[in-house]
């Protein structure tokens, strides 16, 4: 059950819908929201992309790594969006609040990544697309608590959360 204390956070592909869904899931539920990408971009102090262009991304995922301990130790009351490789790196997700995975087809991420300016802040919206799709399926679903299916709007996806 969701108390105004627990924490929930969203795993899933890049474009999923883990920021979009989260913000509105946080408004709904008087609850803080947190992106991980944003704290940390701000905490470096540059982009997601340049800190993969100039310290790779093995800095990045130190990053991530740090900053799920923090929100392990220190964070109630919050929807927590998470990047795409969180869970690749990330192995207390679960004992941070609820995890849901945000599952779009791969047809839907790669029609949003075909958006204007959605593409060009992430690194990894690459050629190795498709195949980390499908090497990610796994480590998503083994992630989470509950898997729900993120196509279609925001406010669909919503429904189907509190389902
Ligand atoms: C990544 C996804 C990105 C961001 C970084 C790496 C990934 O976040 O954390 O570019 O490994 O899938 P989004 O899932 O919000 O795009």
């Amino acid at each position: 059950m969701t108390t105004p204390h627990s924490n929930t956070l969203l795993i899933g592909f890049m474009a999923s819908g883990k920021s979009s869904v989260g913000r509105l899931l946080a408004q709904r539920s008087d609850r803080w929201f947190i992106d991980t990408d944003a704290l940390i971009a701000t905490m470096a102090g540059k982009s997601i992309s340049a800190i993969f262009e100039e310290e790779g991304e093995g800095r990045f995922r130190a990053w991530e790594v740090r900053l799920s301990k923090w929100l392990q130790d220190h964070i109630t009351g919050a929807v927590i969006a998470t990047g795409g490789g969180m869970p690749l790196v990330c192995n207390n997700l679960k004992a941070i609040g609820e995890v849901i995975w945000l599952d779009a087809p791969l047809e839907v991420i790669e029609s949003r990544l075909a958006q204007p300016g959605e593409s060009g802040s992430r690194p990894l919206a690459d050629e190795a697309l498709q195949t980390r799709y499908h090497e990610r399926r796994s480590i998503y679903a083994r992630t989470a608590h509950r898997q729900i299916d993120a196509s279609g709007s925001v406010e669909a996806v919503l429904e189907r959360l509190f389902l």
